[in-house]
């Protein structure tokens, strides 16, 4: 099947099918695409929270009451739940154990190159930290082009998905430590299989024309 006809057909679940559980070695593969996924100066700023269990959905689905009560079931109901997290600060530690990998993984190939990288890095940093100061803004950036990762890795391979920032990112983040990690919530992905009573399976998809989301020079 062509990408784009995956992009057409896949769908944002609102009912799942609580019987049907993802295979491991798909959920693998997704993980494995949140992992690779690119972002700026490699600086990698996210976590995710996999919830595979009964009992850990149920732990998130506590972030889903109240106004964002109808994302409940799609957490409860659904095989496996991220939950896609971005730092809240980007420490020296951070840039270090960067550093410390990259150099594992063999990327230091000429003398002055780690601490070019580092150098390169810590200016792009501050330049959002104190110049457009929008450091968390932009770390935040990263972590969604993992979830356009996410969702379309889904896609390739069956697997269905509901995006959400409907939820209480406080309730989440308490539950999980977040923030004493240094970390805060930002959108959950439930993956499964969509259940009869999925609306949204039915309706066509809606995008506007092509003509005007596109401009060519
Ligand atoms: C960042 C993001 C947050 C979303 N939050 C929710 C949500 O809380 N609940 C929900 O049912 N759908 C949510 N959606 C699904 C969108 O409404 C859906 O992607 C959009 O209407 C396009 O439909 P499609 O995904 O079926 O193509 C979210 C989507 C994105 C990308």
């Amino acid at each position: 099947m062509k990408l784009s006809d995956l992009a057409l057909s896949r769908h944002t679940v609102k009912a799942f099918d609580p019987t049907r559980t993802v295979p491991q070695a798909d959920i693998d593969e997704l993980l494995a695409l949140l992992r690779y996924s690119p972002s700026s100066v490699n600086s990698q700023p996210w976590h995710f929270v996999v919830a595979a269990t009964d009992a850990g959905k149920a732990r998130l689905a506590s972030a889903a009451q109240g106004p964002f009560a109808y994302n409940q079931p799609k957490i409860l109901n659904a095989s496996h739940v991220i939950v896609l997290c971005a730092r809240s600060e980007m420490p020296e530690s951070q840039l270090q154990a960067l550093l410390d990998q990259e150099e594992r993984d063999g990327r230091f190939q000429m003398p002055d190159a780690r601490a070019n990288q580092h150098k390169g890095r810590t200016s792009f940093v501050d330049l959002h930290r104190y110049q457009q100061k929008d450091l968390q803004h932009w770390m935040e950036k990263q972590v969604y082009l993992a979830l356009g990762t996410l969702l379309l890795g889904a896609a390739t391979l069956g697997v269905e998905a509901t995006p959400m920032e409907g939820f209480d990112f406080r309730t989440l983040d308490d539950e999980l430590g977040l923030r004493e990690s240094g970390y805060t919530s930002l959108v959950l992905v439930s993956l499964g299989y969509h259940a009869e009573a999925d609306f949204n399976a039915r309706l066509p998809k809606s995008r506007l024309p092509a003509d005007t989301v596109f401009s060519y020079v």
